[in-house]
């Protein structure tokens, strides 16, 4: 790379498409192609962006030497065989969540990032959140002193996604809730215990052999003395969309507000209890890319992908992701997350699930560290 640029290439141009202006933008990347299925969309947003290289064959792209990296946003069931085909052609791979639907393409995805030699992150917006860069920044400071336990959930109606979601297991898209746990205290899932409740529409339940509305999982981290707690639901049920975390510390303690809108609650001894304000974190960023913390892809909001409306712009994460993504390549170090613990948060969804069909079988998460 004569000019020091990494050529980026989006795949899948729905939630994808909120990282184009980014990538145009930061000063060490080229955004130099898109794959998009179909070629009227993918004519649309290429000549509203001025990319020349559009693709609609997946092994052309990743033939393509020009490219270095590739982003993947396609659905859920191509995760996987996607970032192993694009690692095996040599290329890093940021991947929207999940990494993977099962084990073994979890082991897949990591023995080819360790052949390849090249960075995989798994894209968790919620670990690049205002919210939680404000509490890891609380633990930095030591002001929530020992952690002793945390809470995670994601509560989402998705009647009227794409058909993939229809009878998805809860558990299966857990990452949002799982991650921040798991990040708060730099630490792995060890063993996890589900159990399912409730019941999803008749027609809903064939596709995954998944009946329940609601998932709610215990879980173990490796080498600590610590549990967290986490809890989903996909449809049948009625909530405003949540993704939210709570982290219980010996000092102070960080709870998500119960609405949107209202404010989380720092409970700071005895009966104090505080609303606090989450600031932003942009200045953390190149200052190019800084302005889309608080800002999707296009200006209008009746173009914004569905899922930056509901959960409040993702924090304002895409462009520390992207920074984050870039800046792992550039430095020649692994990326946070890396590819073991990407797979480990996607396997706690897996195994949880796996757990809740066994009745709440407290069931080990494999580890694929060598
Ligand atoms: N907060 C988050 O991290 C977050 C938010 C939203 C979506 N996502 C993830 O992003 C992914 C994409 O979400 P979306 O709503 O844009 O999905 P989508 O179903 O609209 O599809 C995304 C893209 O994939 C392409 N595609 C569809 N079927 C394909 C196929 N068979 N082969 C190749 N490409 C195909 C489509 O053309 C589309 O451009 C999902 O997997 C979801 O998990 C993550």
């Amino acid at each position: 790379m004569s000019d020091h640029k990494i050529n980026i290439a989006i795949v899948g141009l729905g939630f994808g498409a909120e990282f184009i202006p980014i990538y145009q933008k930061h000063p060490q990347t080229r955004l130099r192609a898109f794959f998009q299925r179909t070629k009227q969309k993918l004519d649309q947003i290429g000549d509203a962006f001025g990319i020349e290289r559009r693709c609609t064959d997946f092994e052309e792209l990743i033939r393509d030497p020009e490219i270095d990296a590739v982003h993947i946003n396609s659905p859920i069931h191509l995760h996987a065989s996607q970032s192993i085909a694009a690692l095996k052609a040599g290329k890093h791979v940021a991947c929207t969540v999940p990494a993977a639907t099962t084990i073994e393409e979890c082991k897949q995805i990591v023995r080819a990032a360790e052949k390849a030699r090249k960075n995989y992150m798994m894209m968790e917006t919620v670990v690049y959140s205002r919210e939680f860069l404000y509490v890891r920044e609380l633990r930095d400071q030591g002001r929530l002193g020992r952690i002793q336990f945390m809470r995670g959930s994601h509560l989402q109606n998705m009647k009227g996604w794409p058909g993939y979601w229809e009878g998805l297991p809860p558990m299966h898209y857990a990452t949002h809730c799982v991650s921040p746990c798991l990040a708060m205290v730099k630490g792995e899932a060890e063993s996890v215990s589900c159990v399912g409740s409730g019941r999803i529409d008749e027609k809903l339940i064939g596709k995954y052999g998944s009946p329940f509305s609601f998932e709610t999982a215990h879980c173990r981290i490796r080498n600590q003395d610590l549990a967290f707690e986490v809890t989903r639901y996909l449809f049948n049920a009625t909530r405003q969309y949540v993704e939210s975390f709570d982290v219980y510390g010996e000092k102070t303690s960080f709870e998500w507000q119960l609405a949107e809108g209202d404010e989380p609650l720092l409970h700071l001894g005895g009966e104090k209890v505080e609303k606090t304000r989450v600031p932003d974190y942009a200045r953390l960023l190149p200052e190019a890319i800084r302005p889309f913390t608080t800002r999707g892809v296009y200006d209008a909001a009746e173009h914004r992908h569905l899922s930056f409306t509901q959960g409040s712009g993702h924090g304002g994460s895409h462009p520390h992701l992207a920074h984050e993504f870039v800046s792992s390549i550039a430095e020649g170090r692994p990326s946070f997350p890396d590819v073991y613990q990407s797979v480990n948060w996607t396997m706690v969804g897996i195994v949880a699930h796996e757990s809740a069909m066994r009745g709440g079988e407290m069931m080990p998460i494999p580890d694929f560290r060598r």
